[in-house]
């Protein structure tokens, strides 16, 4: 994005609350700079409402009278110069009279502050099975856990960046670096006041986004579009490591209680699950990461009686939003760590209580959807345990341990993750995607998903290709440019393959039964024939372009009241295997060998498919062992790649990637979403592992040498 430059064009930085929350008494300028060279853009200069759309519309553009969270945007700053812009960044001083602040989970649900709304709770959800209280009384067995996960950075590669054009008489236009451009278009409007057609947003080269580039990018187009539109240039913006780790969306940190009634065979009885995330200043993504969350946290399991009860609440943090996974790898987390809790209390292997519990085809998940794949957890699990040689290598370790300062574990987790929209959000976002030829028949496909790294450009390509039986080299992909491309959704969700693919795949086909039904082309044609085609109809009928919209895949309901029906159109499916060793006089714990097993619906892509594994897995090795954000007054304190670390290739092992494939008959080529399907499971595999190898249970992640120094001192060591 930083590459892109327009005639003209200065640049644009952000003055950001130095307090997590306060009123602004005074924005001071000061003296030494020459401010009259500068563009300054405060909230008083937005033409249209204050407030960056999106689902509760809570979150001001600019702080006006009061900041809720360190970093907050307060003032913008626009000059040809960056290195002067920088100066004058700093000589912006913003006077806060401070206002007790809420900075921790348990603080913002005691609720003696109120943050937000009336009881700082943004959404509340209740998923009811049963009669979960029947069951207590009769079980042979009540087991209670609770577990925490803390924030993570996305770190992408490519910081967030925006460039802006904009005017009372030409609109709005902005490029930059983004998963959703039409979240961007909505956001955009209602800044400025605009119609759909006075704004206009386009993707550029992406480099990665995990999530991260949801919803901050409408932000920061806004912003660059607001100093553009008061400048008379373009403006570009673009964030530095520091400001984009600090200042942004992380994961939301999250705490999750189970209790649970087994019988004495290990059977299910009853899951009460109270399950917190941690949303920050504002609600944002908030409500719908944490229905996800919330939906997966009773896992690939059949249980009769499940209450599951969540909350997204507000504390004075930069807000929490959406990366990879959404939610479930946090519930995920608590119950994969606390099924190997029950199995031990219970003094079953943790593969053998899971076996005994897994959903089967028929058979109804917590919101009480009928398992309609062709699920088979039991044989996914068979080949994680025979790949990863589990069983041999457990009692291996149980041998070798005592006598070593290497202290070797292997664990496991079992789980799902749902692909597409939650719920009805499929049907609401009613995407639509284009497939058009030119006369020399070229296809172009208008979609508004975007590439980021992970395969849309490859994927929907070879899609349309398959689909129109021609080479894929003849298949173009339209950049996502809200002025050319339909709306076809956000890129997030693990959807884009799965749903937007599926629409491909129908707008091809009904581009070929055009040309098919206009007698143009016969079965078995050639790539010459259907360019032929393409040219012969284009000359008598015009414009050749075939549209697809979404429709659910039949007998699909969800009642959003009550949390209960289909809450995905389909689910994928996984087992996998983590091998670790604890260092007794380090206390760093290693993962020396990872395997993965999952069922995806059919795999169009290998290559894509497994990298899109690898790097889940290498995300969820970051999550489960090295990446901790330090909060200092709820700003984050170490935001630089210096103090925030992440996993090297040095601390990745080999991940052996297997797919289990079990063509779906609503996803292109039968294939499912796939993307954030590998980040659910590595952490409670590994901190499982961590637990057969030291026998101390840990219940928070990460699981730093720290961490795992208090534990293995203060307890059980062998
Ligand atoms: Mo995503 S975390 O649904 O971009």
């Amino acid at each position: 994005m930083d590459d892109l430059r327009f005639e003209g064009m200065i640049y644009g930085a952000t003055v950001r609350s130095p307090a997590p929350r306060g009123r602004i008494k005074a924005v001071r300028f000061a003296e030494g700079i020459r401010w009259h060279e500068f563009t300054i853009v405060q909230a008083c200069d937005i033409p249209g409402t204050n407030c960056i759309a999106l689902i509760l519309d809570d979150q001001p553009c600019l702080a006006d009278s009061v900041v809720n969270h360190p970093e907050e945007p307060v003032v913008l700053l626009a000059h040809p110069d960056r290195y002067l812009l920088e100066e004058a960044r700093r000589a912006v001083e913003i006077d806060i009279e401070p206002l007790p602040a809420v900075l921790s989970i348990d603080a913002s649900l005691r609720g003696d502050v109120v943050v937000w709304g009336k009881d700082n709770v943004f959404k509340e959800y209740r998923v009811e099975k049963g009669n979960v209280d029947s069951v207590w009384a009769r079980a042979d067995c009540v087991v209670q856990g609770e577990y925490d996960t803390g924030a993570q950075e996305q770190l992408y590669i490519e910081p967030n960046g925006m460039i802006g054009i904009a005017s009372p008489e030409r609109g709005v236009t902005v490029w930059g670096s983004m998963q959703c451009p039409y979240y961007v278009h909505k956001a955009l409007k209602t800044v400025f006041g605009l119609a759909d057609e006075q704004v206009r947003v386009i993707q550029t080269e992406t480099g990665g986004g995990f999530g991260g580039k949801e919803e901050y990018p409408s932000m920061i187009a806004a912003h660059a579009a607001l100093l553009a539109w008061k400048s008379g240039r373009p403006v570009k913006i673009v964030y530095d490591r520091a400001e984009d780790m600090t200042a942004t969306t992380k994961r939301h940190p999250s705490r999750t209680r189970h209790r649970t009634a087994v019988s004495k065979d290990g059977k299910l009885l009853a899951m009460e699950i109270d399950f917190v995330i941690d949303g920050g200043a504002y609600a944002t993504l908030s409500p719908v990461v944490l229905s996800r969350g919330t939906i997966h946290a009773a896992g690939p399991y059949y249980c009769p009686n499940v209450r599951i009860t969540s909350w997204a609440v507000a504390t004075n943090t930069p807000p929490h939003g959406a990366f990879r996974g959404f939610g479930a790898p946090q519930s995920i987390f608590a119950l994969e760590r606390h099924f190997d809790r029950v199995a031990a209390v219970l003094g079953l292997a943790p593969d053998e209580f899971r076996r005994r519990n897994f959903i089967c085809p028929g058979e109804t998940t917590a919101t009480g959807q009928v398992v309609r794949d062709d699920a088979d957890m039991a044989t996914v699990l068979d080949r994680a345990l025979h790949e990863s040689d589990y069983h041999a290598k457990k009692a291996r370790f149980a041998r070798q341990n005592p006598g070593s300062n290497i202290k070797r574990g292997i664990g496991l987790a079992s789980f799902f993750h749902g692909a597409g929209f939650t719920g009805c959000g499929e049907r609401y976002l009613a995407s639509v995607v284009g497939v058009e030829a030119t006369s020399d028949g070229r296809v172009r496909i208008l979609t508004s998903s975007t590439e980021m790294g992970q395969g849309t450009n490859t994927v929907l390509t070879q899609i349309a290709a398959q689909a129109l039986g021609i080479p894929y080299e003849q298949v173009d992909i339209v950049q996502p440019d809200t002025g050319l491309v339909p709306n076809s959704g956000p890129t997030v969700a693990s959807r884009t393959c799965m749903v937007v693919g599926k629409l491909v795949e129908s707008a091809s086909l009904g581009l070929k039964e055009t040309l098919t039904n206009a007698g143009l082309l016969n079965d078995g044609y050639s790539a010459g024939e259907f360019a032929e085609a393409c040219s012969a109809y284009i000359a008598r009928h015009g414009p050749l372009c075939s549209y697809s919209q979404y429709e659910p895949p039949p007998g699909i309901y969800w009642d959003d009241e009550k949390s209960q029906g289909d809450a995905y159109g389909a689910f994928a499916w996984a087992v996998y295997v983590a091998e670790v060793s604890v260092d007794r006089l380090t206390y760093e714990a290693r993962v020396e060998d990872f395997v993965a097993v999952q069922e995806v619906g059919r795999v169009i892509h290998p290559v894509l498919a497994t990298g899109q594994i690898e790097g889940g897995v290498a995300q969820g090795i970051g999550y489960a062992l090295y990446e901790k954000v330090a909060w200092e007054n709820g700003r984050m304190a170490n935001g630089q790649m210096t103090n925030y670390i992440i996993p090297t290739s040095m601390d990745v092992p080999r991940i052996r990637v297997i797919f289990e494939e079990r063509p779906y008959a609503y996803g292109p080529m039968g294939a499912k979403g796939i993307g954030e399907l590998p980040i659910d499971g590595p952490a409670p595999a590994i901190l499982n592992a961590i637990e057969n190898a030291t026998g101390v249970s840990l219940v928070s992640i990460p699981a730093t040498p720290e961490t795992l120094m208090h534990a293995l001192e203060g307890g059980l060591c062998s």
